[in-house]
């Protein structure tokens, strides 16, 4: 086999106990729904109990969305803070540390019924969200530094694998035979405590990334060691010379704050890409789907409208696994600008399906397709790519802050669409995919304007190519262009 395109047992292992945090955003992003009623009970009961007096359906109503919606905050905030951890910590290590997160937040989820407290529900939700936002920036950041070149996109598309299969597990732990009833659904929300553990376990074996060993620590040999362990074989001098070479520009860089990161026109245009790229996963609409699917299908006439939730679960894991086969091979523009195209289209078809409901039954039958189509469009480039390319966008220097940047776009959306949806389908009836259709055909005109493909190419070459950009843009002679390293072409 090709040297670059070994997978060895360690990158495996590491890169497999990497997307266990993946794994746990899914979990959490789809375990809230299934159980709504019940969990509505409860906060019903306690309430009760309490002030002697039912809830009123403002306050339930409130209540409820804000134990969804606060998750979403916390990714906010956590997403936010990944540059704080990763260069003091290590990538490793701050991916071990944000355990602790996810234990409190079981902790308090898992005893909220005990305790007649909603409270401690809505509050480990946050706890959760937290976690869940850091590990959006630490797992893409890692995956992507221990990674060969050739390879950085097929592993890099593991995080949404981890992430869609979280979904998946959470249907159907949710479903009411299972712990979506009254007596297990702590249980059902304590259960991230299981992978929590589980990566507790292996994390320690798994080493830090190389990248970070070199560039930031500067401890040569250690890098080599691990590189060596990770490639599987002795000769690392390709990879070593790579990064070497990304740290001899960071000498230039430095760190890159958050703010420095917006003010300099070197890193314009990369920021913008991958801004774009998080608001195009999010503003696509997918969340509609997975928070709402089940609502959604109910006003399409599907008589098990659970079960075509699951179905889209497992639509939705299929085609996570097809871009991770072809992401190498058809490269990330390619396959995101199909997926934005494929998902207008599936929009209009869910649209026409909607609103002739009324004349024609089967019509709801159209709307299970259109929806299918829609997951799987979504999981061939918007869902998977947006994650990891903001790694490949950036050298080592800028690359937690851009990290963090991007990650707060994407909450923030997710945020948006999840408390938006519900009031904005209100008001259009079933003319709401018209709005993500228009959003989806303006990012497919910015990818096919403004995205560069990075398939096979180093991160030092990607990041090249921009400064060139950048450079000619600031209008500098020659001379000011090779200095800023400007050799390779976009
Ligand atoms: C992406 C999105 C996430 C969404 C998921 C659906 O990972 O970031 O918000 O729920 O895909 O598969």
């Amino acid at each position: 086999m090709d040297q670059g395109k070994q997978i060895t047992l360690p990158l495996l292992m590491s890169v497999g106990t990497a997307v266990i945090g993946s794994l746990q955003f899914g979990y959490n992003t789809g375990v809230i729904n299934a159980p709504q009623k019940i969990i509505e009970n409860f906060i019903n009961q306690t309430w009760s109990h309490r002030y002697n007096e039912p809830i009123s359906k403002t306050s339930l109503t409130a209540v409820w969305s804000i134990a969804v919606a606060i998750f979403s905050v916390g990714g906010i905030f956590g997403s936010f803070s990944v540059g704080l951890f990763v260069n003091r910590l290590g990538r490793r290590n701050s991916m071990l540390m944000a355990n602790i997160l996810a234990f409190i937040s079981a902790v308090l989820m898992g005893f909220s019924k005990m305790a007649k407290s909603w409270e401690m529900l809505i509050i480990g939700r946050f706890v959760v969200g937290l976690y869940c936002g850091l590990s959006t920036g630490f797992v893409p950041m890692y995956v992507g530094e221990i990674s060969p070149t050739a390879l950085r996109g097929a592993l890099g598309t593991l995080h949404q694998l981890g992430i869609v299969i979280g979904i998946l597990i959470a249907q159907i732990f949710g479903l009411e035979a299972i712990m979506g009833n009254d007596n297990l659904w702590p249980l059902l929300l304590a259960f991230l405590f299981i992978p929590a553990v589980i990566q507790c376990v292996l994390l320690p074996l798994c080493p830090e990334s190389p990248r970070f060993l070199l560039i930031n620590k500067n401890e040569e040999n250690k890098a080599k060691s691990v590189l060596k362990k990770l490639r599987g074989t002795t000769d690392v001098s390709a990879d070593m010379q790579e990064m070497k070479e990304e740290s001899r520009q960071m000498m230039r860089e430095k760190k890159v704050t958050i703010l420095e990161l917006f003010r300099s026109p070197l890193y314009r245009q990369p920021l913008l890409i991958a801004v774009m790229l998080q608001l195009s996963q999010q503003l696509s609409g997918i969340n509609a789907v997975f928070y709402y699917s089940t609502s959604i299908f109910e006003k399409a006439g599907v008589e098990q409208p659970v079960y075509a939730t699951i179905g889209a679960g497992v639509v939705n894991t299929a085609f996570t696994v097809v871009s991770l086969f072809v992401v190498e091979r058809a490269g990330r523009r390619s396959l995101h600008l199909l997926g934005l195209m494929g998902m207008a289209g599936s929009a209009i078809l869910m649209t026409i399906a909607l609103a002739l409901l009324d004349q024609l039954k089967w019509m709801s039958y159209v709307s299970i397709v259109a929806i299918f189509a829609f997951v799987a469009f979504f999981e061939i480039g918007p869902g998977p790519i947006p994650w990891f390319i903001v790694a490949e966008l950036f050298s080592q220097g800028p690359r937690p802050s851009a990290i963090a940047v991007a990650g707060f776009s994407n909450w923030t959306a997710n945020f948006i669409v999840g408390m938006g949806f519900q009031y904005v389908a209100d008001a259009c009836g079933p003319y709401v995919f018209v709005i993500f259709t228009v959003l989806l055909v303006i990012f497919f005109i910015f990818t096919y304007f403004k995205v560069p493909e990075t398939k096979g190419r180093t991160f030092d070459d990607i990041t090249a190519g921009f400064r060139q950009t950048s450079a000619m843009a600031e209008k500098h002679t020659p001379e000011e262009l090779n200095s800023l390293g400007a050799d390779s072409q976009l």
